[in-house]
């Protein structure tokens, strides 16, 4: 196996190992696993994907997450990301799935709103725009790490507030419909989230984030905004543009992500398959008994 570092920080190409090894050779996934601790963004370029390979792959890190009403997938590991509708052609702007789209395009960390969080997000690319089609990512290891060191003894273990309603509500206040909220009651997580495997730190945001325990409405919006304003700087960012055949694998503990928009009339079709965290991937430092 080799990577090949794709920023100072984080993220690396990993060349020489496939998905379909890391299923079938446990020796494999063991060395994927030990650079998805260490680099958080594992992108593999020129796979065979299907979505049995791809469900297969992720389950080797965890128990996979079910997709929720009012997703494309519902119901099934794989949710799909897209702007291709029912008819096969692609959607008007005012369309749901161009809204799922467009939130996607906040910084983020995925289903940190959930009861239980995700520890990682496999996306692999189905059909690929002719324009660009980029999907960026900043490592909040680091962002902690930049932090001076009295910062990081106030902010450890600050309690945020997550909801589902705080993403959405920022594209339209009507997309999210009753039986989705019905769903996804606001929970508290701390807001750095320890990894046992290496003993380090990262903060824990996103765009779903919107009060802080003990602290005005006000006050926490412009903290919370400041934050991810640190971890988003321009230079921290890696920037991930398409092609036929990538898979990325995204530590959700480690990392924010968002989409580019891309020109809405070319079709473009991602699967993502998401893995809930476990004990073992530092469950416990990021919630709140
Ligand atoms: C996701 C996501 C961004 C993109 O799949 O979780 O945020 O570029 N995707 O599709
Ligand atoms: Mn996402």
């Amino acid at each position: 196996m080799e990577l090949i570092q794709l920023h100072q920080d984080f993220a690396a190409e990993i060349r020489g190992i496939s998905l379909i090894d890391v299923v079938t050779d446990e020796s494999a996934y063991e060395a994927v696993r030990a650079a998805f601790e260490s680099h958080s963004v594992l992108v593999f370029r020129s796979q065979l994907i299907s979505d049995e390979v791809q469900a297969l792959f992720s389950r080797a890190f965890g128990p996979l997450e079910i997709t929720k009403p009012g997703a494309v997938g519902t119901g099934t590991v794989y949710a799909h990301i897209t702007n291709i509708g029912p008819d096969g052609n692609t959607v008007e702007p005012d369309a749901q799935l161009a809204k799922v789209v467009a939130a996607n395009q906040l910084w983020h960390t995925d289903s940190s709103f959930k009861q239980r969080p995700a520890l990682a997000s496999m996306l692999g690319a189905r059909i690929v725009p002719r324009s660009d089609s980029e999907t960026q990512f900043v490592s909040t290891r680091a962002a902690w790490a930049r932090l001076c060191e009295s910062d990081q003894e106030k902010l450890a273990n600050v309690i945020v507030e997550h909801n589902y309603l705080y993403s959405r509500d920022k594209i339209d206040k009507n997309m999210v419909s009753d039986e989705e909220r019905a769903l996804l009651p606001s929970v508290h997580r701390r807001l750095t989230w320890l990894n046992p495997a290496n003993g380090q730190r990262s903060l824990y945001l996103a765009s779903h984030a919107g009060r802080i325990e003990g602290m005005d409405e006000d006050r926490a919006k412009s903290m919370l905004k400041d934050l991810m304003a640190h971890c988003t700087d321009t230079p921290q960012v890696y920037r991930h543009f398409w092609r036929a055949g990538d898979a990325v694998l995204w530590d959700n503990r480690a990392t924010m992500h968002r989409g580019i928009p891309w020109p809405s009339h070319e079709p473009r079709l991602s699967i993502r398959t998401t893995i809930s965290a476990c004990e073992r991937d530092g469950l416990s430092s990021v919630l709140v008994n």
